[in-house]
C-alpha cells in the first residue's frame, strides 16, 4: 500500500517569535510510519515540528501549521491506499498574525482565534479520498462518545481513542492505551503498550480493511 501519515504538533504563529501549539511529541505517528515501512509498505510522512530523525520514508514533509499541512496532505492523499491522521492539529490559529513582535503594554491581551482547516474531516468531502481512513480522537473526558461521532462524521473506518488527561500515556510519553473504533460498529480496547507495538497493530488493521476492499 502506499499509506499518507500526518504526525506531530502544529505551531500557529501569533508574532514573529510566538507560536500557538501542543503537547504532541509525534511518537505514535513515527511508530506507525515505522511499523509500515517494515511491512514492506510506502509510506509519504507529514509532519510538524517534532524532535525525531525521519524514518527512511518515501517522501517525508516538514511543515508548521494547520494550513500547511493541509496544503501537504490535499497535494498527496490521491493514489493513497490508505491515510492515518495522527497528527494533532491546532483547531485554531491567531485571525490577524502581529507583523512585529507583540509589547508588552496593558495588563491583558486579546488574541482573536479563527478556526484551521480541518484536514481529515477535508478527506471525503473534498478530496474524494476513497482509500481506508483512520483518525485518532485525542480525549480528555467522554471518550468513547466522542470517538464514535468522530467516526461517523469524518467518514473514517478507524478512530482509534486516547484520554490524554492521563500523565502516563498518550501526550510525549512511550506508552499509549488506545481503543480502536471501526466502522462496522465494533471496538477493541488494547492493552496498555509501547506505541511501537500499537503501530504495528495499527498497520495490521489498515492491510486487513485494505483487502476487504
Ligand atoms: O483534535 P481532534 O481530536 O478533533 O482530532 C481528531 C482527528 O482529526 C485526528 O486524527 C487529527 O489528526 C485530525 N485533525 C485534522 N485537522 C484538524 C484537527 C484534527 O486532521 N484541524
Amino acid at each position: 500500500m502506499r499509506i499518507l501519515i500526518t504526525a506531530g504538533p502544529t505551531r500557529e504563529p501569533i508574532d514573529p517569535v510566538r507560536y500557538i501549539s501542543n503537547r504532541s511529541s509525534g511518537k505514535m505517528g513515527y511508530s506507525i510510519a515505522e511499523a509500515a515501512l517494515e511491512n514492506g509498505h510506502e509510506v509519504i510522512l507529514i509532519a510538524g515540528p517534532v524532535n525525531w530523525a525521519a524514518p527512511a520514508v518515501s517522501e517525508f514533509i516538514s511543515v508548521e501549521s494547520a494550513r500547511e499541512m493541509y496544503d501537504a496532505v490535499a497535494e498527496r492523499i490521491t493514489g493513497c491506499d490508505a491515510a492515518v491522521f495522527c497528527a494533532a492539529v491546532s483547531d485554531y490559529r491567531v485571525a490577524k498574525v502581529a507583523p512585529e513582535k507583540i509589547k508588552k503594554t496593558g495588563d491583558h491581551l486579546t488574541l482573536v482565534l479563527e478556526k484551521t482547516e480541518d484536514i481529515l474531516g477535508s478527506c471525503r468531502s473534498v478530496f474524494r479520498f476513497k482509500g481506508v481512513l483512520m483518525g485518532f480522537a485525542a480525549e480528555t473526558g467522554n471518550l468513547i462518545a466522542n470517538a464514535k461521532d468522530k467516526l461517523t462524521r469524518k467518514g473514517c473506518d478507524f478512530i482509534v481513542a486516547n484520554d490524554v488527561s492521563r500523565k502516563d500515556i498518550g501526550f510525549d510519553q512511550d506508552q499509549n492505551e488506545v481503543i480502536i473504533f471501526g466502522a462496522d460498529g465494533t471496538h477493541k480496547a488494547l492493552p496498555i503498550e509501547e506505541k511501537r507495538v500499537i503501530g504495528k497493530e495499527l498497520v495490521k488493521r489498515l492491510e486487513a480493511a485494505h483487502q476487504n476492499r
